[in-house]
């Protein structure tokens, strides 16, 4: 069995040897294609491939296609978005994610986001706290739940939450309060925080309603997906609201716009940051590569997201 890592952003290489060490334990071949820019190249490279581990990679119906053994992707991450689920189905290739495992990145760069956009990108102005200031999060899952405990317990920020998945009671068992509507979620945040999945139902379902009605000198802060912005509605508050910022781990679509705009109220990183630390690699990649060996030897589909 041929097992490939494709990776447009590479793993660590702590990371890739400890997915090889996994994966030649189990008897099986790993293959490695980083840093490629032509789809024609995964398209070459998966061919022969019984398994693939990916993270943000596009995994579509001619990637499938292009695989005859594919039996296996996992997506070293959580968010599947990038896996066309309908084709992988229709193929017979299960699909899985690695749920939580690299939440605690994402969930410290959305806190080293938020003190930077505070600090005024170290400018030499006065900035604000975190410590104090209301933080709202937009859904409760791993990462969210991460920048909570960051944020509330060490910088005693004030949080709310709200559960697009009507789970409204796992924000208070956890010591915080639950709103009952995004509405109320940005008019009552000094700072909102996005941590919902793309979905059909959550593209472009953060606009201009919902930014307009934040609370002076406000902050928006995505490390979640780009298309939950609806950018045209973003933009649109943000030329009416100087006071608002906008900081993201995901560059707009009209990032030169944007930047010229906005300027320094538009806070960005190089490109997608927020798992790329050694240990997230780790922690994410390792489990994959279990998750696949798990699979093939034994069948194990726990965390399959196309059953
Ligand atoms: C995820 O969904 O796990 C994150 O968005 C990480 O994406 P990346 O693997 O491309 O850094």
């Amino acid at each position: 069995m041929k097992i490939l890592i494709a990776t447009e952003k590479p793993f660590a290489a702590v990371a890739v040897e400890g997915i090889k060490d996994i994966v030649t334990g189990a008897g099986y071949e790993l293959a490695l294609l980083e840093r490629y820019t032509e789809k024609e190249e995964l398209l070459k490279a998966v061919a022969d491939v019984d398994a693939l581990i990916i993270r943000s990679d596009k995994v579509d119906a001619e990637v499938i296609a292009a695989a005859p053994n594919l039996k296996i992707v996992v997506r070293a991450g959580a968010g599947y978005d990038n896996v066309d689920l309908a084709a992988a189905t229709e193929h017979k290739v299960v699909v899985m994610n690695t749920p939580g495992q690299n939440a605690n990145a994402v969930a410290e760069l959305v806190i080293g986001l938020i003190i930077y956009t505070l600090r005024n990108q170290w400018n030499g102005t006065a900035g604000g706290e975190l410590s104090g200031r209301r933080l709202g999060l937009m859904a409760f899952g791993a990462v969210a739940q991460g920048v909570a405990r960051i944020a509330g317990n060490g910088f005693g920020a004030t949080i709310s939450a709200y559960s697009p998945t009507g789970h409204p009671q796992k924000i208070t068992d956890a010591g915080f309060t639950a709103v009952d509507t995004p509405a109320a979620l940005f008019a009552g945040n000094d700072i909102v925080s996005l941590h919902i999945p793309s979905t059909p139902e959550t593209r472009g379902s953060i606009g201009y309603d919902l930014i307009s009605a934040m609370p002076k000198g406000a902050i928006l802060v995505n490390s979640a997906r780009q298309d939950v912005i609806d950018e045209d509605g973003l933009l649109k508050a943000l030329t009416e609201r100087p006071d608002l910022r906008y900081a993201t781990d995901l560059k707009m679509k009209q990032h030169e716009h944007a930047v010229e705009l906005l300027g320094e109220r538009y806070i960005f990183t190089a490109k997608k940051m927020g798992a790329q630390t050694k240990e997230a690699n780790v922690n994410a990649g390792l489990a994959a590569a279990r998750q696949i060996v798990g699979f093939l030897k034994d069948g194990d589909t726990t965390y399959q997201v196309n059953k």
